[in-house]
């Protein structure tokens, strides 16, 4: 397959990049690396430097190459931030994650994996379990669970096919 992988240039992105090349897969990373590093990024992988809030460079990267799934992990992640900047993760995540699957789906790439986070449950001490309540204790989480939802949303209405594996022992899966 041919893989996008946002945030390819981050901490888990970077290494989901190098077992998809190792399993033969071809990979092209797209990172604005604002927290990411370009030496992370696996040297057989394609890097395109760029947003994923920006449509213009998105279409053209869509146009240029024909992508069978897009591995979606490029977020700010720090719970402890997004409680100071709200509207910083509100933009880059939710609303840059929509741009991003609105030129997805414009371009007919129809599969996604979406890197969420245990942070969309409510705190416990015992381990999270899938039905546990949906209740995010800061921003960060919120954003992901809203990018849960619209993605949801757009499997219904558009045919999305996806995966967020919001927690190792949980695949909450809509295979189609
Ligand atoms: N690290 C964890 O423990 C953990 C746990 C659960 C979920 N996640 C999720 O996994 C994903 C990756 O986490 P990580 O730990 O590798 O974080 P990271 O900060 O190392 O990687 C995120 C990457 O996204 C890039 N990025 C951010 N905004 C971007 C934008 N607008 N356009 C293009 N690139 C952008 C950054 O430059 C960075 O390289 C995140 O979505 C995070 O929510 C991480």
């Amino acid at each position: 397959m041919h893989i996008l992988v946002t945030g390819g240039a981050g901490y888990i992105g970077s290494a989901t990049a190098a077992y998809f090349l190792r399993n033969g897969h071809e990979v092209a990373v797209y990172d604005n690396l604002s927290r990411g590093h370009r030496a992370a990024v696996p040297a057989q992988a394609r890097f395109i430097q760029g947003d994923i809030g920006d449509r213009s460079a998105l279409e053209v990267l869509f146009q240029s190459f024909q992508f069978d799934a897009v591995v979606h992990f490029a977020a700010l992640i720090e719970a402890g931030e997004s409680m100071q900047q709200p509207g910083k993760y509100i933009q880059n995540n939710i609303a840059y994650s929509a741009v991003l699957l609105d030129v997805m789906l414009a371009h007919e790439v129809r599969k996604l994996v979406f890197s969420s986070t245990a942070a969309v449950y409510a705190a416990k001490d015992a381990p999270l379990r899938e039905e546990d309540p949906l209740q995010p204790a800061n921003l960060y989480g919120e954003t992901k669970l809203m990018i849960e939802k619209m993605i949801g949303w757009y499997a219904q209405l558009k045919g999305l096919r996806f995966a967020y594996p919001a927690l190792l022992q949980c695949l909450r899966c809509h295979a189609g």
